[in-house]
């Protein structure tokens, strides 16, 4: 790709256009063999060298983050007021970042952020949305009705009802709390996903005690959609006469949310799981 060279040091991360500019004044930039003076000059990113006082610049195009998103930070790219799930990104290079698709603020869980328009198109466009499966705990005990229902769509308020969704209402795990001696290796997605459950109520004052799923206050359910509308997994529980008092995102297509990778961390997207989401 062929990019003046203000605009490749200001997507590499280095600062503002005015900023490289100052850069490319006052250090010693080299294209090639040959230092160079002007912003506008022109760099073929797949076949020239370029360094600044001595070290190498590369291009990158496409940057591809995996975050474990916290409760309390929004899906945006930036806002004005309130930290973003962007902002939480500290070794980001480029400055376009966005999520691909939203969380809402109270939902944790497996979230992209990339500057690749294109792959975020393919994964939410309407009609060819990825599956998304989400880990819940709602209230109240469910029917094994609902199974058939959430199949059947539900009716959420909108011009149509829901696309077919998978729900699976999980066994309650209330070993895991009193069971310390029981073996990460062991642990299933939904026990992990209980886990932080059991960590976002503490954060909130509250206790969620493994009792209140034996007398079935709540239960816990594993939900696959495969649409992006607004509030979607609350709105059908809503619909249903429960409602959500945790939600985290589990996997998106054939990508999950790794297991090494904690409330509040991210890290770069594999190959192998670029491949995944392609
Ligand atoms: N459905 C919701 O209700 N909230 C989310 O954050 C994601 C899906």
């Amino acid at each position: 790709m062929i990019l003046r060279l203000d605009k490749l040091l200001a997507d590499a991360g280095l600062g503002t256009r005015t900023e490289v500019k100052q850069i490319i004044k006052k250090h010693n930039v080299m294209l090639n063999d040959a230092k160079v003076v002007r912003p506008e000059t022109k760099v073929d990113t797949e076949k020239d060298i370029l360094t600044i006082d001595g070290k190498s610049i590369l291009h990158e195009e496409f940057e591809y983050f995996i975050l474990n998103k916290p409760a309390g930070i929004i899906s945006a790219a930036e806002d004005r007021k309130e930290k973003t799930v962007v902002d939480l990104i500290q070794d980001k290079k480029r400055r376009d970042l966005f999520p691909v698709g939203r969380l809402d603020r109270d939902t944790e869980g497996l979230l992209i952020i990339t500057n690749d328009g294109k792959m975020a198109n393919r994964l939410l466009k309407p009609g060819k949305h990825v599956d998304k499966t989400y880990y819940a705990i709602v209230k109240g005990s469910l029917d094994k009705n609902l199974i058939k229902k959430f199949k059947d769509g539900i009716d959420i308020g909108d011009e149509t009802l829901t696309k077919e969704a998978d729900l699976v209402i999980v066994d309650s795990a209330p070993y895991i709390l009193n069971e310390s001696a029981r073996s990460e290796a062991d642990m299933t997605d939904s026990d992990r996903a209980y886990l932080d459950a059991v960590h976002y109520f503490e954060k909130k004052g509250l206790v969620l005690e493994d009792h209140m799923l034996g007398e079935n206050k709540v239960t816990e359910v594993l939900l696959t959609i495969r649409e992006g509308r607004f509030h979607q997994v609350k709105r059908m529980f809503e619909a249903v006469g429960s409602e959500v008092y945790y939600l985290k995102r589990i996997s998106m297509g054939l990508l999950k949310l790794p297991d090494d990778l904690l409330v509040g961390q991210y890290r770069k997207l594999t190959d192998e799981e670029l491949e995944l989401l392609r």
